[in-house]
């Protein structure tokens, strides 16, 4: 017989994304509309080895679904890779009669779920980074956000290079993903896009730059961090360009802000799907959005493979910019 949900535990782990909160707020109101009470453990892994949580409400969930980062805060806990930390967590989720834990993260943050899993734990993930690389969902939380903030960076700073007639090379985040340097790229019609996987000659694009750009006002490279160091790129070019170039990193500033209407949405879709799946007995797996469906996806499928670019989104964005 299908055992009864009464308890559920929810943490946020790895980098924080935009999103994070909503999808709290979100499961927290739906579990307890099913009857279920709900502990929030703070720091992501950390606080599940430690046992601090908070018994979260209707009310301790309100006034945040508008704000970034997450009120659970949280870590990258090296701790919870070890047989003890694993240990630990599952008995301190059974001595507080927990039935089930929701994972609101990034493929790091899954890993860690699968482990705990394979000590009898139910746990469901809901996908969330900034990055953007998991395979098996179209979106994760924090994505889009992370995008608008790209854009409306990027704007500014073209303001600044057409003014001066410079070029400009933008780093991005997304780790090893070359996603947001690609749809931001697109999105802000920039004349280059440096991703990893994707091999890049920067002697023929400053050629390029110095035979076809005349009477061009900016030129613009979207770098992912992945793929190469701003700084660095910037200054191969201004030697084989001779024009002026400068360089920008948008670091952090990318993971925070209010999160835009796509991630609010998801957020509370995915909130759901992931508390009715813990209700209907599932576990070991992630919620996700495939082609506008909220769907369910194993986790032994989630880490069966790598994420791929979309490399015709690369191509168009080159096309464009010619
Ligand atoms: O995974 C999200 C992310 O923002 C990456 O894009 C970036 O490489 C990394 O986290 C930065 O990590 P930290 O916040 O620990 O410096």
């Amino acid at each position: 017989m299908r055992k009864q949900i009464r308890k559920i535990g929810i943490l946020t782990s790895g980098g924080d994304a935009s999103g994070m909160n909503a999808a709290i707020r979100a499961a927290v109101r739906y579990a307890i509309y099913k009857k279920i009470e709900v502990y929030g453990y703070y720091e992501g892994f950390k606080g599940l080895i430690a046992n601090n949580y908070k018994v979260l409400t209707n009310n301790s969930v309100g006034g945040i679904i508008d704000r970034g980062g997450t009120v659970l805060f949280t870590a990258r806990s090296e701790e919870f890779k070890t047989k003890e930390g694993l240990l630990k967590a599952k008995n301190n989720l059974k001595e507080n009669s927990i039935d089930a834990l929701v994972v609101i993260g990034g493929d790091g943050s899954f890993r860690g779920a699968r482990d705990l899993s394979e000590f009898g734990v139910n746990v469901v993930g809901i996908p969330a980074t900034i990055d953007n690389d998991i395979y098996g969902t179209d979106l994760s939380l924090g994505f889009d956000t992370a995008l608008n903030v790209i854009i409306d960076l990027v704007s500014k700073i073209r303001d600044t290079a057409s003014s001066h007639e410079r070029i400009f090379v933008v780093e991005v985040m997304g780790r090893n993903s070359g996603e947001l340097a690609i749809k931001s790229g697109l999105a802000c019609g920039s004349d280059y896009v440096l991703i990893p996987g994707i091999k890049f000659d920067l002697a023929k694009i400053s050629s390029e730059i110095k035979n076809h750009r005349i009477g061009k006002r900016h030129t613009l490279l979207m770098v992912a961090e992945g793929a190469a160091k701003a700084e660095e790129v910037a200054s191969s070019i201004k030697l084989l360009v001779d024009h002026e170039v400068r360089f920008s990193v948008l670091g952090h500033i990318q993971r925070g802000g209010s999160p835009t209407a796509v991630d609010r949405l998801i957020a509370a879709q995915f909130a759901k799907k992931a508390i009715d799946f813990i209700i209907s007995g599932g576990t070991n797996a992630m919620v996700a959005i495939q082609k506008n469906k909220i769907e369910v996806v194993d986790f032994n499928e989630v880490f069966s493979k790598n994420k791929i670019i979309d490399k015709s989104l690369y191509d168009y964005a080159h096309i464009l910019a010619l």
